[in-house]
């Protein structure tokens, strides 16, 4: 057993009252490969942005639990050797769908933990996320829970439809649950995909997919019946145009990709929306520079030579989240 206080990370609960407060969000960057971890740290650094970097069940199994939670370490230390003094960094568990998964997260060091029930009928859902709150908060780690379905199909996340959060249930369950913060369906899904085309409309001018609209009525409706609580934002990359376009025009094929607009997640992180999460944007951008790169030097095999633009275009999508859409810069 291992405290995430020995390993120099902060649990959500300071982080997240601030951020309500301030009218701000914090990044939930998703981190698989060092590459990553190093851009999300370089950025937050860089920013003075709190920062939650976080590890799916389908991470564990592709980096090995033990390498991932060292990798968190090593970013705290990575942050204090770039001039940090004190950095503020969550590593949290995304979508855990168990108790042991959620157990063995926290024993090993983690300092946040998802519990998704989200597709459990109501009372499972409860029970389920009430098991994990008890046992976190004995080892003061604080803890994500979902009401409310997403969309989207990911390696370990799916689900063909959504179904908003019913705001009448959130004052019971996060009561029962005991939970820290809430992650809630407002129409944002997993992915690169977000909407069907037939979900769009199409801008006359460009010919490019305008998605449907954030259900803000079910957000502010929930925030009037838990003022002041920690409000959680899944699915929220925003596919941005550019780096699907250079996919596309070095050999990849993602037609329609579409995302959530940038001014929606923006207007979201001023209300009680304190966390929002990001993979797809970091894996977008980490896609369009390795293919350019590799198409532009096709005599290269080195990886360090086409990882180090990857590296460099995602920490500057990190940096552009930070700054012109979440606005946690500036706030260590
Ligand atoms: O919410 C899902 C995250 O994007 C993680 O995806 O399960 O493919 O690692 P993953
Ligand atoms: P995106 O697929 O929109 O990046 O969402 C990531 C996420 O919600 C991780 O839990
Ligand atoms: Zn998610």
């Amino acid at each position: 057993m291992v405290s995430f206080k020995e390993l120099g990370l902060v649990n959500t609960r300071e982080m997240f009252a601030k951020a309500v407060k301030g009218g701000y969000a914090i990044p939930a960057f998703n981190f698989n490969t060092m590459e990553q971890m190093q851009a999300i740290v370089q950025a937050a650094v860089e920013t003075k942005s709190p920062v939650i970097m976080q590890v799916s069940k389908g991470a564990r199994n592709y980096a090995n639990a033990t390498i991932l939670r060292y990798m968190a370490q090593g970013a705290v230390e990575y942050a204090k050797e770039l001039g940090c003094a004190n950095p503020q960094i969550v590593l949290h568990l995304d979508h855990g769908d168990t108790f042991e998964l959620c157990k063995d997260c926290i024993d090993m060091g983690f300092s946040s933990v998802m519990i998704d029930g989200s597709s459990l009928p109501y009372e499972d859902n409860i029970a389920l996320s009430k098991k994990v709150v008890e046992y976190a908060h004995q080892h003061d780690v604080t803890v994500e829970a979902e009401l409310g379905v997403l969309a989207g199909v990911e390696d370990e996340v799916s689900s063909a439809v959504s179904h908003y959060t019913k705001p009448e249930e959130v004052i019971d369950f996060s009561q029962r649950t005991g939970c820290d913060s809430l992650a809630i369906s407002i129409g944002t899904s997993h992915g690169a995909y977000k909407f069907t085309p037939e979900q769009c409309t199409r801008d006359p001018k460009t010919g490019k997919l305008v998605p449907p609209p954030l259900a803000f009525d079910v957000l502010h409706e929930i925030e009037k019946k838990l003022p002041g609580f920690p409000i959680v934002l899944h699915g929220s990359s925003s596919v941005p145009q550019e780096e699907v376009d250079t996919i596309n025009k070095f050999g990849g094929k993602l037609p329609d990709a579409v995302g959530i607009p940038e001014e929606q997640l923006r207007e979201a992180s001023k209300s009680a929306v304190c966390k929002i999460n990001i993979d797809s944007d970091s894996r977008l951008a980490m896609t369009a520079a390795i293919r350019k790169y590799l198409a532009e030097n096709p005599s290269h095999f080195d990886p360090r030579q086409y990882l180090k633009p990857a590296r460099e275009n995602m920490k500057k999508m990190y940096i552009h989240k930070i700054v012109n859409v979440l606005g946690s810069n500036d706030k260590l």
